[in-house]
């Protein structure tokens, strides 16, 4: 199969598709499972290539990964878990940032972890000095070398008090996936809260982790000296709900995400409504679907959670073409997350980006030279285009807006969509897309 896709534009995507486990929850509670003595058992686990990933990098470290496709059952056993060899870990140098939290877990069951240099989408400079301070108060040393990081911990890893610069999503399961058989109480402050971090503390809890989230973002731990392996089914993916939902609004159509909750989307929900879409919370999943009659601007502004995600902004930014007025979104999340609109403009959208902080308040990315705000001045209709898919939901997002528009236009990279759409490619034929893959 290659990697171009041709796209029959200007039809409503109508039907239904289901979402399995969250691409950001599961490949943690993956290497969760590095920590317990025996084996781990995850349910719902979507087919995407970050999955393929992360099995790869557990089976280099000794761990037998057994998985069920389409039962969506993985079994982890980390009974056997060894040093891998740094040329292997290195063949994996690139197409992942999960990596690097395996750093904690290999600490303590090896003393010592190697890591290549990261992957993951080029949407911003994505340091990993959050997750490097961490190890350090725990007590593990760095070294930088050619291919990577090596860790070490001679005297072992003990619990520490932490307040992060950023609630980072990532620094903040590198403390717990660390901090759980620490020795010792570890206080973390301004921590991230996002429902897949929550989820990957019900997985730590279940395997005899003591952890509490206070209020204000502080998460305490409670070290203790050994875990079991755990039985737990992933939370949904909101952020692949969130993209179907904005596919709906963009082609005026209707789609049923079975598998989309409300709890994790109550922001994107909001939104979503005040653009003019409609949507219909039933037990099994969520329809979203346009009403007909006009799209309507809005002021919006990524933020962590609880606040509009900066992976739900890409793909509804192109429903927001179609919207009447000056629409205005302010990225706080990343410095670089714009880059997919350029592709967008040569469609016809009629979209400008600015370094300063617009329509909200302003955020560690004022005042410096990142292009974090758009002005979305619409509607606009789309014409077909050939487009060079950026990063994973820059991607996404040219898909939608390749959908929309009237005429064929051809998609290329398509297969950066599968580290996190699972199978989209039938989800577009069981929506009435018109498409071919060659
Ligand atoms: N940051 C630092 N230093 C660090 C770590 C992060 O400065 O050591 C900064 C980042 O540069 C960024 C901000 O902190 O500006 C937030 O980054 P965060 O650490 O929260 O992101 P992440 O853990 O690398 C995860 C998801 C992203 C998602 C973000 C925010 C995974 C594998 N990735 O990334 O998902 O956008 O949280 O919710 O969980 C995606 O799915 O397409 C994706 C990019």
């Amino acid at each position: 199969m290659t990697d171009l896709l041709s796209v029959d534009g200007g039809n409503p995507l109508n039907g239904t598709i289901t979402v399995r486990g969250a691409k950001n929850f599961v490949s943690k509670a993956m290497v969760a499972s590095l920590l317990g003595e025996g084996p781990s058992e995850l349910r719902n686990v979507p087919e995407i290539r970050d999955v393929k990933v992360v099995s790869g990098l557990l089976e280099l470290h000794g761990v037998s990964v057994d998985y069920d496709v389409p039962a969506g059952v993985l079994r982890l056993d980390p009974s056997n878990v060894e040093s891998a060899h740094v040329a292997d870990i290195d063949a994996h140098a690139g197409s992942s940032r999960i990596p690097i939290l395996f750093c904690g877990p290999l600490l303590h069951r090896l003393g010592e972890a190697f890591i290549p240099d990261l992957g993951g989408c080029r949407i911003g400079d994505r340091p990993i000095n959050y997750h490097l301070d961490i190890l350090r108060q725990f007590g593990a040393q760095v070294d930088k070398r050619e291919q990577g990081i090596h860790l070490t911990a001679p005297n072992g890893l003990r619990g520490t008090k932490i307040t992060l610069p950023y609630p980072s999503v990532g620094a903040t399961e590198q403390l717990l996936l660390t901090a759980v058989r620490a020795e010792g109480i570890t206080e973390l402050s301004n921590a991230a809260i996002e429902p897949e971090i929550m989820d990957l503390i019900n997985v730590l809890q279940k395997m005899g982790a003591i952890i509490s989230v206070d209020t204000d973002r502080v998460i305490r731990i409670e070290g203790v000296s050994k875990l079991s392996g755990y039985r737990h089914t992933a939370l949904g993916d909101r952020i692949e709900a969130s993209s179907w939902a904005s596919a709906a609004l963009a082609t005026q159509g209707d789609i049923f995400v079975k598998g989309a909750t409300q709890p994790e989307m109550t922001a994107f929900l909001n939104t979503f409504r005040k653009v003019g879409g409609e949507f219909e919370v039933e037990d099994d999943g969520i329809r979203f679907f346009h009403p007909g009659g006009e799209l309507r601007s809005i002021v919006l502004e990524t933020d962590v959670h609880p606040g509009f995600m900066t992976d739900w902004q890409q793909p509804l930014v192109v429903a927001l073409t179609q919207a009447k007025g000056l629409s205005i979104v302010h990225e706080t999340v990343y410095e670089n997350r714009f880059g997919f609109t350029d592709a967008l403009r040569g469609m016809g959208a009629n979209i400008q980006v600015y370094k300063e902080c617009l329509g909200g308040r302003p955020c560690r990315f004022g005042q410096r030279n990142f292009y974090h705000s758009a002005v979305i001045s619409g509607p606009t209709p789309l014409a077909a285009a050939d487009i060079e898919v950026p990063d994973l939901r820059g991607g996404f997002s040219h898909l939608i807006a390749a959908l929309a528009a009237k005429g064929t236009s051809k998609v290329r990279g398509i297969t950066l969509i599968d580290r996190g759409y699972e199978r989209f490619t039938e989800k577009l034929e069981a929506l009435g897309a018109e498409f071919s893959r060659s």
